[in-house]
């Protein structure tokens, strides 16, 4: 596992006594360190762990609710039958009898890669945090034992590595898709919060309002250069391509905007 966020950044804390023995062990696994009362922690993020649940919780006065990532939620359900979904699934090829697997090279907290997967695409999210590929895995391991049927039929068709993208050769045939930081993009309370969530896990590099990595165009040539016959790309609707690379197409929502390059033919 890498290391990006700096360990003084982010430290871990229970939400209960019952929970302190998980909360040491993950502080462990994670090499974060523990602590009895997060409001006081000097930290910008805490990760607060129940015993069956995880939350990001920014540490600031008056702080906002904790960020989860649970793909059963009522939020994802309603996001399931928004218009969104499905400009997603056009935009990398989902076709009735066409079976599609995706790279979801920047897959943060997971909301694109579960639609894909509701779609009846195979997706493999990549994401560089540990801490986020942490919650990654344990929102996989709660959607398995979901009551929802579609839910624990989507998680059987993700799966979760931790790694720095750009050092990965895609498998010959992914399409693969970014979501790199960008500005914010929606007014709702929620998406905000978890923008701020992801501002502080990237530390000081992070300004809400720019993109926050420097690489985000290197991700760009990396995936172009890859064997795959498509690369969609996430925009804010009137957003320049990423990297000044015009698409081969784009597919424009409400709010955001998908830049395809087509490369090749989908299986
Ligand atoms: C805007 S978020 C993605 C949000 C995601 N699409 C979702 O629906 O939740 C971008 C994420 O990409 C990750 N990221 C950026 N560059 C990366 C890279 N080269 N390899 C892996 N992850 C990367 C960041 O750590 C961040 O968590």
């Amino acid at each position: 596992m890498n290391n990006i966020t700096a360990a003084d950044h982010v430290v871990v804390a229970a939400v209960s006594s019952s929970a302190f023995g998980r909360a040491s062990h993950i502080a462990k696994q994670l090499t974060l360190p523990l602590v009895s009362d997060w409001r006081v922690s000097t930290a910008a993020i805490a990760l607060l762990i129940d015993i069956d649940s995880a939350a990001l919780q920014l540490i600031r006065p008056r702080p906002p609710g904790p960020v989860m990532i649970d793909f059963a939620s009522p939020r994802m359900e309603y996001r399931r039958k928004g218009g969104q979904n499905e400009l997603l699934g056009r935009a990398v090829g989902v076709r009735q009898g066409r079976s599609l697997t995706i790279l979801d090279a920047t897959a943060g907290l997971g909301r694109d890669a579960f639609v894909l997967a509701d779609l009846g695409c195979r997706v493999m999210l990549v994401e560089q945090l540990p801490i986020l590929a942490w919650l990654l895995n344990e929102a996989l391991a709660a959607a398995q034992i979901s009551a929802s049927e579609h839910v624990r039929a989507a998680a059987k068709r993700m799966q979760v590595r931790c790694a720095n993208s750009m050092f990965l050769t895609a498998e010959s045939g992914v399409v693969i898709y970014l979501d790199p930081m960008f500005p914010d993009r929606g007014h709702s309370a929620a998406v905000k919060k978890e923008l701020a969530v992801l501002q502080a896990l990237h530390g000081d590099n992070a300004t809400i309002g720019q993109s926050i990595s420097a690489t985000d165009e290197q991700l760009l040539e990396w995936a172009l250069a890859q064997s795959t016959p498509r690369v969609v790309v996430k925009r804010p609707l009137r957003a320049a391509p990423l990297g000044g690379k015009a698409p081969s197409h784009a597919i424009a929502g409400k709010a955001v905007r998908f830049d395809v390059y087509v490369l090749g033919n989908l299986a």
